[in-house]
Parts: C-alpha cells; sequence; structure tokens
C-alpha cells in the first residue's frame, strides 16, 4: 500500500529528534528541562470547582463552534484587550491554536492561485505547523528568514512579485517563538496592505500574546480595523495554554471575517473534534479573569530580567520582547545542546530542529532555543550552567 508522497520530505517532529541527539548519552549533572514550551506556573485556582460543578456536561454532545456564553466572554476579553468589538458570530472556539492553524488551511486554501499551485508564506523558524497544513493542501510552502537581519520577523515585502501574485495564506507569530520578537502596529499594517495588494490572507498566531515585557504586543484585530482592512483578510488565533497556564485544556479560538467563519464553522461541523462542555465552562472563566495572566505575566518577566543578567554582554543576545523563550547564538545548535547535556545536564532545543533549509541556508543552525519555564530558582540555575558552559 501507497502511503502520501506530500509528507515524505517532512522530518521527524523537534522532540523525537531530540531524543535521538540526547538520550544515549548519560547527562553531566542534575537534568533540567528546558525543551519544551510547555508552562509550568500554576493554572488558576477555580479550574477544579467549575470542572467539577459541571461534569454532567461530559454526557452530551457539545457545540460545535463553543457555547454562546463562551463566545461572549471571547468577545469581552478582545474588547478589553484590544479595544475592538467582534461578535460572537466571527469566533470560533478551538481545541488549542495548533489544530485552529491547520484547520484554517484546509477550509481557505484554494487549489489554485493566479492560475497556479498556491503558496502558503511562514517564517523561518517557525512553529512547525505551517509547513504541514500548507502540504496537507497541496500549497507550496515557502519558508522566509526571520533572522536578526530582518529583526527576528519575515519580510514578507521583499518577495519575488510572482511568488507574492501566488500567496494564499501567510501565517505570522507575534511574539514569535522561537524569537520572541513582537510585531509592531506597523509591521502588521503593511502586512495587511501587501495582503489586500496580493490578495491572501494573513493567520496570526498570537498565543504568547499575553507574555510580554514592556508593552503588551499589537494584535492584528486592532491593526485591521484602524486600517479600515477587509475584514476577510485577517484570521487571529489565541490560546489558553500559555495565558492561563492551561495547556492541558486544549482551548483557544479564532477570529475571522464572516466569511471566512462560515468556512470555518462548515469544516467543523463535517470534521471537527469541539471542546467537551464542562471545559467550554473552564474556558470561559479564565477568559473573564486577568489577575491570574497579570500574576504569571510577573513570573516571566522576573525570569527573564535574570536572563539579561546572566547574559549581559554576550554578543548577539537579544532580550526577547515576549513568549518565553530565549533564542541564543551559537557556533552550531546540534553540537551546543549535545555539549550542554553532556557537560551539564540542561536541556535545550537546537535551532534548526525548527527551521528548514531554504535558498542554501538554515537560519536556525546557529541557535538554540531555551525555554523559561521551570519555576525561577531552576530557570536560573540552568541559564548560568548553560552560559558557563557555552559561553564561558
Ligand atoms: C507559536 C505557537 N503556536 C501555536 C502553539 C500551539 O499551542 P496550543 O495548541 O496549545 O494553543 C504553540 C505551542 O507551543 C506555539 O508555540
Amino acid at each position: 500500500m501507497a502511503f502520501p508522497e506530500r509528507f515524505s520530505n517532512l522530518p521527524d517532529y523537534a522532540f523525537p529528534r531530540l531524543r535521538k541527539l540526547l538520550d544515549a548519552h548519560p547527562p553531566g549533572g542534575a537534568p533540567i528541562a528546558m525543551t519544551i514550551g510547555e508552562p509550568r506556573h500554576a493554572m488558576p485556582d477555580f479550574v477544579g470547582p467549575i470542572l467539577a460543578a459541571n461534569l454532567a456536561g461530559f454526557g452530551v454532545y457539545p457545540p460545535n463552534d463553543g457555547t454562546p456564553e463562551l463566545l461572549s466572554a471571547i468577545s469581552g476579553w478582545i474588547a478589553r484587550r484590544y479595544g475592538v468589538t467582534v461578535t460572537e458570530d466571527r469566533l470560533m472556539v478551538l481545541n488549542g491554536t495548533r489544530e485552529g492553524l491547520f484547520n484554517a488551511a484546509i477550509a481557505l486554501c484554494p487549489e489554485m492561485k493566479a492560475g497556479k499551485k498556491p503558496v502558503i508564506l511562514m517564517p523561518n523558524p517557525f512553529y512547525q505547523v505551517y509547513a504541514v497544513a500548507a502540504l496537507t493542501v497541496g500549497a507550496e510552502p515557502v519558508y522566509v528568514p526571520a533572522t536578526s537581519a530582518t529583526g527576528h520577523l519575515p519580510d514578507y515585502g521583499s518577495l519575488p512579485q510572482d511568488i507574492l501574485d501566488r500567496v494564499a495564506l501567510a501565517y505570522i507569530c507575534s511574539p514569535a517563538n522561537p524569537q520572541g520578537a513582537v510585531a509592531s502596529a506597523d509591521y502588521l499594517a503593511d502586512l495587511l496592505a501587501l495582503a489586500e495588494k496580493h490578495d491572501f490572507r494573513v493567520l496570526a498566531d498570537e498565543c504568547y500574546s499575553e507574555i510580554w515585557r514592556a508593552a503588551p504586543p499589537p494584535g492584528l484585530l486592532q491593526i485591521a480595523q484602524q486600517q479600515g482592512a477587509d475584514p476577510e483578510r485577517a484570521l487571529v488565533f489565541h490560546s489558553l495554554s500559555k495565558r492561563s497556564n492551561l495547556p492541558g485544556l486544549r482551548s483557544g479560538f479564532v477570529a475571522a471575517g464572516p466569511e471566512c467563519m462560515l468556512r470555518l464553522r462548515q469544516l467543523r461541523a463535517f470534521a471537527g473534534a469541539p471542546l467537551p462542555l464542562p471545559l467550554q465552562k473552564v474556558a470561559e472563566a479564565c477568559w473573564q479573569d486577568e489577575a491570574h495572566v497579570t500574576a504569571s505575566r510577573k513570573l516571566y518577566q522576573a525570569k527573564f530580567a535574570g536572563a539579561d543578567q546572566i547574559f549581559a554582554g554576550l554578543q548577539g543576545y537579544q532580550a526577547p520582547d515576549g513568549g518565553f523563550f530565549l533564542w541564543l547564538p551559537v557556533e552550531d545548535g546540534e553540537a551546543a545542546t549535545l555539549k550542554l547535556w553532556r557537560e551539564t545536564g540542561v536541556r535545550v532545543l537546537p535551532g534548526a530542529y525548527l527551521s528548514r533549509d531554504a535558498g542554501g541556508q538554515n537560519p536556525g543552525k546557529g541557535y538554540i532555543r531555551v525555554a523559561l519555564v521551570a519555576p525561577a530558582e531552576e530557570t536560573q540555575r540552568g541559564l548560568s550552567q548553560l552560559r558557563d558552559c557555552l559561553y564561558g
């Protein structure tokens, strides 16, 4: 039996690759995990009681798109956070952003663009679901360098005209995983203008939007409204995984223009897995509460301040504006990861596991990604060991 050709060039996922690289070697000290972007701050304390009070909800099929109460809580949060009104019919609940980012490509990418195979743009390095989504729908993924030369965001406007005319969808991630760059209001406005000029949609992955250092990052919804952009150009994805330290809840949402939303909802009605009702109840309470988000953000801000001290003076160190990763320059990411593990037990991710060779270059190769998710003391200890081992 044959298997689909379109996935034949996919590398192994980052974490099995990392296990292959490291697990044959004993750690050089007590292991400290700084690999996966899994938040480890406390989840809100109301989660348990709400879940317990709503157990009966597991006995019924949940509404596909989200309960009216949850959609209203999300709409309220968007209004408070971005000063934008997004009515409930332009929102849909997701099982986390990853699922939504993937399914949006299936629902929205046309078979042809400008009479040719469509292109889906993504930053390089990037969150890997963007590439798999492009391959799934038979589009050509175009990996656009997001390096220090471009402020760690992709410069889509610099692409040749013939590529831009074939673009159906463009993914953007702000704050960016892995680099922590935040797209400015001007960057987002330019991107929407480019989308208008070349007739494509922007899929904004904003799942780290609430983890920032100096100021809340602007959101695409806000910029689209300010600019009077066609609402069909902008799709925005948010999650409770990072905001509320609930990666296991599998809960997020997408906001989109009415036409796009009809198609997203139609696909979900046929093939989606709706979020169980008790979990929708928990999600509703999370979007209505900011206190737990503020408390968690403060913990990240303290860890970033600690990182700034530890890496002060290190050539190429750039304090991230948001998210919870450090993106640290090294000579070779895999070699540095292995050395660090064997000499100290600190476990990080080679940057190249998040990037692709494109145009003869791999922009992740000379980096490691370090997640600041562990408690402050453990994070501090891990970072000090990392500095001494790799930059000492
Ligand atoms: C950039 C980015 N987008 C999306 C996700 C998916 O998050 P979730 O599906 O938990 O909302 C992650 C998770 O690590 C991520 O880093």
